[in-house]
């Protein structure tokens, strides 16, 4: 037997009367916007986050202008280099309690990365400026455009008077750039209420693929974080007068960690590639029938080549295969000028982009082992300390799960096009925490573009995008009526 569940289908004309709101409060979502930008809630800097957590609240306050009932949840504290500091409160918010309506979960964050002026940025990082229809700021793009997108869109269907048709729960947090420290654990304690009736989980904290076609993201990379320590002297010694006599600590790392990877950015480590999931036979074709061009990327970020001479190698690489970075190291001499010092101690920084069907635990094994048995042939004194210090898995989902049509038709209304299909390189790791709490499809849903910079010297978010973000988003709650 068929049964019928009646869903309130929005009218065709419900669509039309949002977008026209929409464009009407365009500069009002700016000026939200702006606001957000000018909190500078760096989760990675302990000395402010009393700023992550201004902003937590703010975010709290804009959910209740949209009546949607909130519950702040504190965590408990983190170990820093200034001690015991509270994590951020975790936002729990409720829009809807219609048994009869599905219910989506969005999940966003409210932290950004570090950001000074001085980086090299042509504009205050922490005041929203508008230059040739680009909105610089940090977190504009990633990810306080999005999130207060949500609200944009949430806000305009009430102006409009358009019946949810599903109901709505946030999670937002502000830890998500250091490793959403608090956050698992948080949503495990939930699974049996605030999470046992989510039906979707809706994630736009991604960009796409180019500048100008619109996608939607059925996978992300995972992240395995590694330390090494090496020590040589109690403290650090000058060159002139101690060089030549000792074993100096910088050496040794740096030696260690340029046989990490070979030119072309293979990985050197003995059992990582032999845990990445065989190439299916049909795969290529789906990288190449993407809209992407790589010499455009290359040019677009300045590369002077690429590691892969093809398109489909390119995306491959970036998206399905694991990379390995060197990010920096610390104790090391990194100022202009000249200085000649021994540093005493140093302790080396890079992670490995992790794909299916890697684990952490086999991941942290192999590189541990490869790192001591490599300080072993280096025949040093040092005291050597190599450390997992944080990990989290891959994300793959299903891409002709029905929620991605209600994506797929959001996007068709707003910009007329069929969307692609992407994964992305870079890590989420509560995407799939979400996945296996509630047992329901994970969409990713990007508003940026290729070319926003998150993380980087003036990150952006261009108005356009902003605005057709925020109709897509609302067409989709609107789609999911239907689902
Ligand atoms: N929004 C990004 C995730 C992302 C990056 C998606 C690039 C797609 C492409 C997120 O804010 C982020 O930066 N995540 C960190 C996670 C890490 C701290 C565990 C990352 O990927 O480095
Ligand atoms: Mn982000
Ligand atoms: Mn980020």
């Amino acid at each position: 037997s068929i049964i019928a569940v009646i869903m309130p289908v929005a009218p065709e004309t419900a669509y039309e009367e949002v977008y026209k709101k929409i464009d009407e409060r365009a500069e009002s979502f700016v000026a939200r916007l702006a606001e957000a930008v000018a909190i500078p809630s760096v989760s990675a800097e302990a000395k402010r986050r009393h700023e992550v957590i201004r902003m937590c609240k703010w975010a709290e306050k804009e959910l209740h202008k949209i009546g949607a009932t909130t519950e702040l949840v504190e965590p408990g504290m983190q170990h820093t280099d200034i001690g015991e500091i509270p994590l951020p409160p975790i936002v729990f918010g409720v829009l809807g309690t219609d048994k009869s309506k599905k219910t989506v979960l969005v999940y966003g964050h409210l932290d950004v990365q570090p950001a000074e002026k001085s980086d090299g940025w042509n504009t205050d990082p922490f005041v929203l400026t508008e230059i040739d229809g680009k909105m610089f700021g940090r977190g504009s793009t990633d990810d306080k455009g999005p999130v207060i997108a949500w609200i944009n869109a949430i806000e305009c269907m009430q102006a409009v008077g358009v019946e949810l048709p599903v109901n709505i729960k946030f999670v937002l947090e502000g830890m998500e750039e250091s490793g959403s420290e608090g956050l698992e654990e948080t949503l495990n304690k939930r699974q049996g209420d605030f999470l046992s009736d989510v039906d979707f989980v809706c994630i736009s904290d991604n960009y796409w693929l180019g500048k100008n076609k619109p996608c939607l993201t059925y996978g992300l990379r995972g992240i395995c974080y590694y330390t090494v320590e090496v020590a040589c002297a109690k403290q650090d010694l000058h060159s002139g007068s101690f060089g030549g006599s000792v074993h100096e600590a910088m050496n040794d790392l740096v030696w260690v960690m340029s046989q990490l990877t070979d030119v072309k950015g293979n990985i050197l480590i003995p059992g990582i590639k032999e845990q990445v999931a065989a190439v299916s036979p049909d795969e290529k074709a789906i990288y190449s029938a993407m809209d992407f061009d790589h010499k455009d990327y290359a040019n677009d970020i300045g590369a002077h080549g690429l590691t892969r001479e093809s398109k489909e190698e390119v995306l491959m690489n970036r998206w399905r295969f694991p990379s390995l970075s060197l990010h920096g190291i610390e104790g090391a001499f990194s100022q202009g000028g000249a200085k000649t010092v021994i540093p005493a101690k140093v302790i080396g920084k890079f992670s490995i982009r992790s794909v299916p069907d890697m684990t952490p635990e086999a991941t942290d094994a192999a590189v541990i082992k490869f790192l001591n048995e490599l300080w072993a042939t280096r025949g040093s004194p040092n005291k050597f300390n190599p450390v997992a210090y944080h990990s989290g898995k891959p994300w793959v989902t299903d891409m002709k799960d029905p929620h991605f049509q209600a994506g797929s038709k959001a996007i068709k209304r707003v910009f007329g096009v069929e969307p692609d299909y992407t994964r992305e390189g870079g890590s989420i790791p509560i995407t799939l925490v979400f996945q296996e709490l509630t047992g329901k499809n994970v969409m990713m849903l990007p508003i940026g573009q290729s070319d926003d910079m998150a993380h980087s010297q003036n990150e952006k978010l261009s108005r356009h995008n902003y605005i057709q973000g925020i109709k897509v988003m609302a067409s989709y709650l609107l789609e999911l009526g239907s689902h």
